[in-house]
């Protein structure tokens, strides 16, 4: 069993059957401007839509599941709701749970009660909008099953502060460009000194590093010790791809003799 887990940072479903296909996959993160791609699509029926997303990633393989409400009540309530109603379907939902989702700076602890609750009732949470190390430390205080430190935000966070003009998939160095985030050097940097911290402690929660933007930075969080990267379908794919793998590709083709192809079956 390889430790790191993929998931796939999706809501469509022929992309996640597509990776389920390939064999790589092993949960998948939804949010709700991931919904909301999938309705602008066409998509009508959004309950069944959300049972086919866990059935096809099959027990084992947890489908998470964003809460819409910024009150401790309604977070906790819609989380119980979001649970019940799709963890039947397939036994995989976790729920995810902004770490401070409070817009005027007042009860900034309500998301980490919504942890708590839930998890007090064994329901598995996901601690979505992770930014910095001690809000990673304090959802697993509260009970989080997982983490979620959002590396590309934090690259954009950084080069946006310094007037640095990026492509939403452009590389940004993990160990970063001398401008940091209150002693955050980069996405990447966020996700190790969150598994540092972890380790030391001897903390269970796992840490998905999520956000990711290009195939470079997903390599980067798996070296610097995530337990789990969600990575958009676009990278996964360009994961699979460099020029001398086309070039042998296409050589080998070329270099296919007819006798070879005889041992197959294979016509002129
Ligand atoms: C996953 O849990 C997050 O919702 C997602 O990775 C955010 O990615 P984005 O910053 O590219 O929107």
């Amino acid at each position: 069993m390889i430790k790191i887990k993929i998931f796939l940072d999706t809501a469509n479903l022929s992309e996640l059957r597509q990776a389920m296909e390939a064999g790589v996959l092993d949960g998948c993160t939804t949010n709700p401007s991931l919904i909301k791609a999938e309705v602008d699509k066409g998509m009508k029926d959004l309950e069944g839509h959300i049972e086919e997303i866990c059935r096809i990633l099959g027990k084992g393989k947890p489908v998470s599941l964003e809460v819409v409400s910024t009150d401790y009540e309604n977070m906790a309530r819609e989380g119980e709701f979001l649970y019940k109603r799709f963890n039947p379907v397939a036994g995989n939902a976790v729920i995810k749970i902004p770490i401070n989702p409070s817009t005027d700076g007042k009860d900034n602890s309500r998301g980490l009660r919504a942890i708590r609750y839930l998890s007090s009732k064994g329901i598995p949470v996901n601690t979505t909008l992770v930014m910095t190390p001690e809000q990673a430390l304090l959802a697993a205080k509260a009970g989080a099953k997982i983490v979620s430190p959002f590396a590309g935000r934090i690259d954009d966070y950084i080069r946006s502060r310094s007037g640095a003009k990026f492509g939403k998939e452009d590389y940004f160095p993990a160990g970063g460009t001398g401008k940091d985030d209150n002693g955050i050097a980069s996405g990447v940097d966020l996700v190790k000194k969150i598994v540092d911290i972890f380790k030391t402690y001897n903390i269970k929660t796992e840490v998905l590093a999520a956000s990711i933007r290009n195939e470079r930075q997903a390599r980067e969080v798996a070296l610097a010790g995530a337990d789990i990267a969600t990575i958009p379908f676009s990278v996964l794919m360009k994961m699979l791809q460099h020029e001398k793998t086309l070039e042998g590709t296409i050589k080998f083709s070329q270099d296919t003799v007819q006798e070879y192809k005889n041992v197959f079956g294979i016509k002129k």
